[in-house]
């Protein structure tokens, strides 16, 4: 049986510490999903059609492996991607407790409402701080976003400026 793998995220824009995740769920399932999800909690700096181009340059600039496919959602639960496409795992990263606190509820409603098992990954330490909205507004107020992003990312907010 094929095992197939869901990140989702709000990838506004990716970051280092998105990719670094990637990267590893990678490598622990035959088929991996990036799927950009819009979250309503959060104010919105890029498309999400934008997001999905970013993420496939990011990845393939990285050289990632080509079990990774990226995809947007809007359709109504994440778990309704998961069963379409047979995804039994969700892989989130965690850099802290804070995460830990908001990822934890969601998992268990997941798991509750599709049997869709969340894993958590512990990223690498450096990038521990690394978020997109602290990307956003170091980005909105003319910071050098370069130490937390993937080349093509900012590339694309300095060409784009926000
Ligand atoms: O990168 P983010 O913003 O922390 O990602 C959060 C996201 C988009 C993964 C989360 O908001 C989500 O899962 N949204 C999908 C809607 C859904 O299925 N909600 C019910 C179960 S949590």
């Amino acid at each position: 049986m094929r095992r197939i793998a869901v990140v989702p995220g709000s990838f506004d824009p990716v970051t280092l510490g998105h990719l670094d995740v990637i990267e590893r769920a990678a490598g622990l399932f035959d088929e991996l999903h990036v799927l950009v999800v819009h979250n309503p909690d959060k104010s919105a700096l890029l498309p999400i059609s934008q997001r999905v181009s970013l993420l496939q340059l990011a990845i393939k600039d990285a050289g990632l492996p080509d079990n990774i496919t990226v995809a947007s959602w809007s359709m109504g639960l994440l778990v309704d991607y998961c069963l379409e496409v047979g995804a039994s795992v969700l892989v989130k990263g965690i850099r802290s407790q804070v995460d830990v606190a908001y990822e934890t509820p969601m998992a268990i409603v997941n798991r509750n409402l599709a049997s869709v098992e969340t894993v958590f990954l512990l990223p690498n330490p450096a990038n521990a701080h690394v978020s997109s909205s602290l990307v956003r507004q170091v980005a909105a107020l003319g910071g050098d976003i370069t130490p937390y992003v993937p080349r093509v990312v900012a590339e694309f907010l300095q060409k784009a400026p926000v």
